[in-house]
This record gives C-alpha cells, structure tokens and sequence, in this order.
C-alpha cells in the first residue's frame, strides 16, 4: 500500500504547530513554536495576542515542517487541522492556512477534533496500541474519560463539570505566584514536599457517576494559604503543591481504574498535557500493576498541544472517508 504523508496544522491555544506524519503513525517532522513567554506576564493566554501571533507564524511553522521533512508541498496526501475546541481567534488562523494550502495543492482537508488529537498521540508513542481501550484526557481545558470503541469512535464515561485539571493545575500555581503555564511548576516544586502534609478535599459523585469536579479543590487551596497567611503562620510552598497534586491525581486515578474495570478493557491510556505530570504517571503504571491492565502514555512533548497528534488523528478520519470541504469553519465549543 502507498504511503499516506498528512500535514498537520494545530492553533487551538497558545501553541503554532506543523508537523508530517507518515501512515498516522510516524512523526516525519514536528515544529512546536510556543508563545508562552509572551504571555507569562498575563498569568495565562490573552485570546486577542495569541491570534496576532499565530498569524506571524503560521507560515514560517509550516514551511520549517515541510523542510525537515525533507518534502515538496505537492507530495502531500492531505492537510489536516484542528478546528475545535479552543480559541476562535487561534483556531481561524489555523483552518484558514489549511483551506489555503489544501486547494492550492489540490489535496483533501481533514478537520480534527483537538481532544480526539490529544488521544491519538498515543498512536504515536505506541505503534501497536490499537482500541478499544479507556483514555483519561486531562489538559488545561479538558477533563474526560473516553472509552475509545473504534478509532474515530468515542464514549464519554465521565467529564469534568467545572474546571479542567490543568486549569486547577495553573490557579494553584498563579495563587503561590509561581507563574504560568502552572502544571509543570507544581509538579516541581512537589517533588520537595510532603503529600500527605493538607488533606485538601476530593469530590466524588454518586455511586456509577465518573464526572469530575476541581473547582473546590482550588478553592480549598485558595483558602488555606489566605488562612495560614492571616494567622502569621505561612506555609511551606512544597507541601501544598505536593498535597494538592496528590488529591487531584487520587480521584483522577481513582475514576480510570473504575471507568477501565467498567469497560473490561486491558489497555489503559493517558493524554493531555496533564498527562505529563510525574505523579500521575507514576500513579497511573502503579494502577495498572494492581489491575492487571497494560498503561500507555504518550512522551511529554507529545502530551502537550503539537500538530503530530493532528496529523495522526486525520490519518484515521482519511482512511474512514471523513474529509471536509473548504466551507469548514472553526468551532470553539466543538464536542467529542
Ligand atoms: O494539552 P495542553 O498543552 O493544552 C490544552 O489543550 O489545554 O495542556 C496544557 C495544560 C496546562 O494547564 C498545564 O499547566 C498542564 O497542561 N501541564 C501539566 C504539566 N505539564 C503541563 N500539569 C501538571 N503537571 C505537568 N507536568
Ligand atoms: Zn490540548
């Protein structure tokens, strides 16, 4: 069979990535250009400023993937993009170089799904993962636990019903003044402090219910350091990152393994950029160990936003018939 080469294009957020993968399988070339120096002063993304320069750099981005790869724009099979969910601003840039270069090289546009992208760099990492299996997807803006029936075919077993874990990931950290993006700094910083230091609350829902819920756990944060401070007492730094990394990483553990147990599935994975974090993935191969499932998860630089997971995503949307037309249009609140 002909290989399958697709560029894909991701504008979703604060992030301008390219990249071409072969056969939805192997990453050709991946350029990440990340915008998160412009935006640290703000303590997270201004939509208006991560628009402005993902225009400058769509171009450059993408004609550096195509020179890595070594490739003439015309050897292309396909231009895939993300069209949703994220930033409308972020994501027009993107679905319009896409529309572009598509009809200028006379190619099929495949729009992707971003959280389905997020799933599909698992593909990436592990070339003989295949579904079904349960995903847990947790990134700045998501939460969900997906049963993956078929490729391009999903479930929502469970989903978060106010903050997304990595946005609870980066309040935290912007209440300890510890910058932005938050995630990788608690992480850190965790890794010196005691977990079972503050027993922050963990919420569950009803019984059979697998919905997540982070907002009160940053509020509990939130009104321990203010409460600490007020009583001259302070706090060690360490300890709350590590306690409130703990209680996060315990319920989303805690809601895979009952979500995989419901499925009966032997293939457990991880995505989203949260899915970087250190206590999650040891807590994640623990679990899998005591549960006999086998636990992938992608290498941390695919975990956080890249066109890679795009173009893998598209490869299995292509071979399935799914592409769009040039009347495509960004979706903001776009859904699984
Ligand atoms: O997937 P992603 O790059 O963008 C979205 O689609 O949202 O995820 C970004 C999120 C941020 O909230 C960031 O703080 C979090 O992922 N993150 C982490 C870690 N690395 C990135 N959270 C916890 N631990 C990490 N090591
Ligand atoms: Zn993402």
């Amino acid at each position: 069979m002909k290989d399958i080469f697709i560029l894909g294009i991701e504008t979703s957020c604060d992030e301008t990535s390219a990249s071409i993968v072969k056969n939805g399988r192997e990453v050709v070339s991946n350029v990440i250009s990340s915008q998160v120096d412009l935006h640290i002063k703000y303590g997270g993304v201004v939509p208006e400023i991560a628009s402005r320069k993902h225009v400058e750099l769509i171009i450059p981005v993408i004609d550096q993937a195509v020179e890595e790869a070594g490739m003439r724009l015309e050897e292309l099979d396909a231009i895939a993009v993300t069209y949703g969910p994220g930033l409308v601003g972020a994501l027009l840039v993107g679905v319009s170089a896409a529309k572009a270069l598509a009809f200028t090289i006379d190619k099929p546009l495949i729009a992707v799904n971003h959280i389905e992208g997020h799933i599909a760099a698992n593909y990436i990492q592990h070339k003989d993962l295949e579904p079904p299996f349960v995903c847990l997807v947790v990134s700045g803006g998501h939460s969900h636990i997906v049963y993956v029936k078929d490729y391009g075919e999903y479930e929502i077993l469970g989903r978060t019903r106010d903050d997304a874990a990595g946005e609870a990931f980066d309040k935290v950290a912007r209440a300890l003044g510890m910058g932005y993006p938050g995630g990788p700094l608690i992480d850190k910083a965790a890794k010196d402090g005691n977990a079972e230091a503050i027993n922050f609350p963990r919420v569950y829902f009803e019984k059979g219910c697998l919905d997540f819920s982070f907002s009160g756990i940053k509020t509990a944060v939130l009104n321990y350091i203010n409460v600490q401070t007020q009583k001259g007492e302070g706090y060690k730094v360490e300890d709350v990152c590590a306690s409130f990394q703990w209680a996060v990483v315990e319920v989303l553990i805690n809601n895979l393994i009952t979500a995989a147990k419901l499925k009966g599935v032997s293939k457990v994975a991880l995505a989203g950029g949260v899915a970087a974090n250190s206590c999650l993935r040891s807590e994640f191969i623990r679990a899998s160990l005591n549960n006999d499932f086998k636990a992938y998860y992608p290498s941390p630089i695919l975990c956080t936003d890249n066109a890679a997971m795009i173009a893998s995503s598209a490869y299995y949307r292509m071979i399935k018939g799914k592409v769009s037309d040039l009347y495509l249009n960004a979706v903001p609140a776009l859904k699984l």
